[in-house]
């Protein structure tokens, strides 16, 4: 891959690259919207990602180019740099303005991105961008931020540059990720354990709908604004700062205080998928995939119904796994409004998985979804 990579440089700038690096995406096996929330999630960094190879230039500028897509841009150092329309390259060039704003000086430099996360997927293709240009740069101009400070300014660009008001996770995903492990974080105190993501004899399986995740930032933004709101009222008698503060047992005994019926379907979902989060990290611990995979499930129905993130492509790829004998559990996974579920599946059964899930789909939604057998991989770093 690095070889192809760096020819692929030599033609569109003419020169070596000098450094590459590589950023993953990321899977999240349950805790869904929640992060902005300050409960428990468990992601794991996938195998699919943003390579970025780079050289210094003399010219003053910094230079962008992918071969995913045709729009570049060329823009000269300078001391302030704004959103450029909805351009790819807004999300390295969100990472270059946070740094220049914190006083960090760098120089003329040639980019070339190529990811394989399929984009719009829910698959973190942004939080992946971001997270590897920071990194890059970071070494490359010496800026001295920790592996955690680079999660929190990729963060910041997502928030603040490109404006979506996301939680940590992905961000924290792509850059902590670990081979073979899920992260349970605590999005609150950002305290993480890398736990084995045991997954015996099954493996996960990433089923991506294709579906266009059309107007999902909007719904996004009017989600993490109903639960400010659930949280506003709820603090009329409980000293709490995040909805996941409480539990459902005590959760129940306020939520009159919450007036309007969609907004407290909304606390619901937050408070019970973090109760479910903690159930899911025992079962993981205990071996006992099957509980897992239940939980798996009371997610995606919690997000379909309670949560109202999910639509016919998800549930349709959801609702074929659950007749399969194979499957322990699936459920949609990231921001929602389509892009990937995920499925537990027996790995001898996964190539009959693949087709079955494809036929149900194709048969019901009208063209076909892409099925991946996925691999937990490692976090930001050089590419080698
Ligand atoms: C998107 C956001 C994350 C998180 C998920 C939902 O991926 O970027 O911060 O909120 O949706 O769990």
């Amino acid at each position: 891959m690095k070889d192809q990579l760096e020819q692929q440089f030599s033609k569109l700038y003419n020169k070596t690259a000098t450094n590459a690096w590589f950023s993953p995406g990321r899977v999240n096996l349950i805790g869904e919207h929640i992060d902005y929330n300050g409960g428990l999630v468990m992601p794991c960094a996938i195998t699919f990602g943003t390579y970025l190879l780079t050289a210094p230039n003399d010219d003053h500028v910094f230079r962008f180019r992918s071969t995913n897509f045709e729009e570049t841009l060329e823009i000269p150092l300078q001391a302030h740099y704004k959103k450029d329309g909805k351009g790819w390259f807004n999300y390295p060039l969100g990472v270059i303005q946070h740094l220049v704003k914190a006083g960090h000086v760098l120089g003329g430099l040639d980019m070339f991105f190529y990811g394989d996360i399929p984009i719009g997927s829910g698959l973190s293709s942004s939080a992946s961008i971001e997270v590897v240009t920071a990194f890059a740069l970071n070494k490359l101009f010496n800026a001295g931020l920790s592996k955690l400070d680079i999660v929190k300014l990729a963060k910041s660009v997502e928030n603040n540059f490109i404006g979506l008001n996301s939680g940590i996770m992905d961000q924290f995903a792509v850059t902590f990720g670990e081979k073979n492990k899920a992260l349970m974080l605590n999005c609150d105190t950002l305290e993480y354990e890398a736990v084995n993501s045991n997954l015996g004899d099954h493996v996960l399986a990433i089923i991506n709908t294709n579906k266009p995740r059309k107007l999902a930032e909007s719904k996004y933004n009017e989600r993490v604004e109903e639960c400010a709101m659930a949280l506003t009222e709820l603090q009329q008698l409980l000293d709490i700062t995040n909805l996941c503060d409480i539990d459902t047992d005590t959760f129940n005994q306020y939520k009159h205080l919450i007036t309007n019926e969609t907004v407290k379907n909304r606390a619901t979902h937050v408070i019970e998928e973090n109760d479910r989060v903690k159930l899911a990290a025992k079962a993981l611990a205990s071996n006992n995939l099957a509980e897992f995979g239940k939980l798996m499930y009371a997610s995606h129905d919690s997000l379909r119904d309670l949560y109202e993130v999910s639509g016919k492509e998800l549930d349709t790829v959801v609702e074929y796994a659950k007749t399969d004998k194979d499957v322990a559990g699936a459920r949609m996974t990231g921001a929602g409004f389509g892009g990937c579920a995920i499925a537990l599946v027996k790995a001898s059964a996964f190539d009959d998985f693949s087709a079955a899930v494809t036929k149900y789909y194709t048969d019901k939604i009208g063209y076909s979804p892409s099925v991946y057998n996925s691999l937990i991989g490692d976090g930001v770093g050089p590419l080698l």
